[in-house]
């Protein structure tokens, strides 16, 4: 689990954790990191490149895992909207890796293009990590470009957004290039054993899933007055929902993707639910909601139920329940307990692993080999239950999969750059706000 989901749990602000260590500062699983700074790295053919798109939190980490991957890997290129975020995330990079980060002054870019410029530079591999609204543009460069590429959870804010999202997967299927997406759980040892054991009866036909991600509040992060109306958003995009999906797709979606790969990936027939802001109502808060309760339901009647909130001072849970004919499993997250009742009682009880890590060893390993991964199916599946999940909310409708997948709802600008001027939608409510 990323050190910002345990903090979340144990009810730790995220903004206190990112003053209070400097680690935050790598993201999740930069802790993970035991490797000494390595010094006289000299590129040679073999070397792998790549470039960081979004030198955040997450994507320092996944920018460290990508180094620790494989011996022969050089970071080269860099972009971020704002420079701190580069020159900070370089910085802790370079104290980590040495010499494999090797990122000249002209290859580390600041600003709403930098991306792009990263996407055409003769790097390897890209590693896509800024804030959603930006995932499938940025997806359907770097396939064009022909570049390998971890891109994070989640994959598009809308429905649109996935259908760009699953053309470009299916275009790196044909280009022969590795697309690996950032829901961890799937790369989890212990969920891969509980999952794979799900997926071959041990609790019969799962007929009820329940998955919840009840967390604290996350963080606000400081603006300065003279950034535009735009920059202010993108520094705290968590709170638009154009821009991060709203918390259940940005990140309850972990768990639901967990409900959906106990249904063995199988596709929704369609969805109800309900959510607010009750706690986080201030303007500071943006527009999204901070809880969601929605049903799945299934051809042949088995229902998911996924409860999420994002409030302060409240209870935490974090994990999927499932029920089926023979048996019942329950994964929890927080205490890494996965337990199966059934024909045969089981639990976990091998070695886990680091699941960031693990993402980007089998990323490179694949490269080298030239066997080309592709989670892009259902990473884009996925992501769109979460945003199914928020049109249902919002609306306070029954909306199919089908409905919901060909959507032409827009929630955001067409274009964001620094300048961009957008009035946010109001806050969604239910029975008002309409489905399009
Ligand atoms: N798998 C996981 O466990 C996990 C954990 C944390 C975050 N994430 C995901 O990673 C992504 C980033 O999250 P984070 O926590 O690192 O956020 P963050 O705010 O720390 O980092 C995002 C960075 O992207 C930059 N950015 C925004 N727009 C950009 C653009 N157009 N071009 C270049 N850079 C841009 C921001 O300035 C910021 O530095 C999100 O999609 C989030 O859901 C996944």
């Amino acid at each position: 689990m990323s050190l910002h989901n345990i903090q979340n749990m144990k009810g730790t602000s995220r903004r206190k954790f990112i003053k209070s260590t400097s680690a935050a500062a790598l993201g999740g699983a930069m802790a993970f990191n035991i490797g000494l700074p390595k010094s006289g790295f000299a590129a040679n053919s073999d070397t792998l490149k790549i470039g960081l798109i979004g030198c955040g939190g997450r994507g320092t980490g996944a920018a460290n895992q990508a180094l620790n991957a494989d011996p022969n890997v050089v970071l080269t290129h860099m972009a971020d909207i704002f420079a701190d975020r580069v020159d900070q995330s370089m910085l802790n990079l370079k104290k980590m890796h040495g010499d494999k980060v090797n990122v000249e002054e002209d290859n580390r870019f600041v600003g709403f293009e930098g991306a792009k410029k990263v996407i055409d530079s003769d790097v390897d591999v890209v590693i896509l990590t800024t804030p959603p609204y930006f995932r499938p543009e940025q997806l359907k460069m770097a396939v064009e470009a022909g570049k390998h590429i971890f891109c994070e959870k989640p994959m598009a804010v809308d429905a649109a957004g996935i259908r760009s999202v699953l053309d470009s997967a299916k275009k790196a299927k044909e280009k022969n290039l590795s697309l690996v997406s950032g829901f961890c759980w799937r790369y989890h040892t212990p969920k891969r054993e509980t999952f794979s054991r799900i997926l071959d009866g041990a609790i019969g036909d799962v007929q009820t899933v329940y998955n919840t991600y009840n967390t604290g509040a996350l963080w606000l992060r400081d603006v300065e007055p003279d950034w535009t109306d735009m920059q202010k958003k993108m520094r705290n995009w968590l709170y638009y929902n154009y821009i991060s999906g709203d918390h259940i797709v940005e990140q309850a979606i972990h768990s639901i993707d967990m409900m959906s790969w106990a249904f063995g990936d199988a596709q929704p027939l369609k969805a109800t639910g309900t959510g607010g802001r009750q706690s986080r109502t201030g303007k500071e808060y943006g527009n999204i909601y901070d809880h969601f309760a929605i049903e799945y339901e299934y051809e042949n009647g088995a229902k998911g139920f996924h409860f999420s909130r994002q409030q302060k001072d409240c209870s935490n849970s974090y994990g999927v329940e499932m029920m089926g004919n023979k048996g019942q499993c329950v994964v929890d997250c927080i205490r890494g307990r996965h337990t199966i009742k059934g024909a045969e009682d089981w639990r976990f009880r091998g070695d886990s692993n680091d699941m960031y890590q693990q993402e980007h060893d089998e990323l490179f390993a694949s490269i080298r080999n030239d066997k080309p991964m592709n989670d892009g199916e259902w990473m884009a599946q996925s992501t769109m239950l979460g945003i199914m999940a928020r049109m249902v909310a919002y609306t306070g409708q029954t909306i199919t999969y089908d409905e919901a997948i060909n959507s032409e709802e827009k929630l955001g600008p067409t274009h964001i750059d620094a300048n961009t001027v957008f009035a946010d939608p109001p806050v969604a409510q239910p029975g008002i706000t309409k489905f399009f």
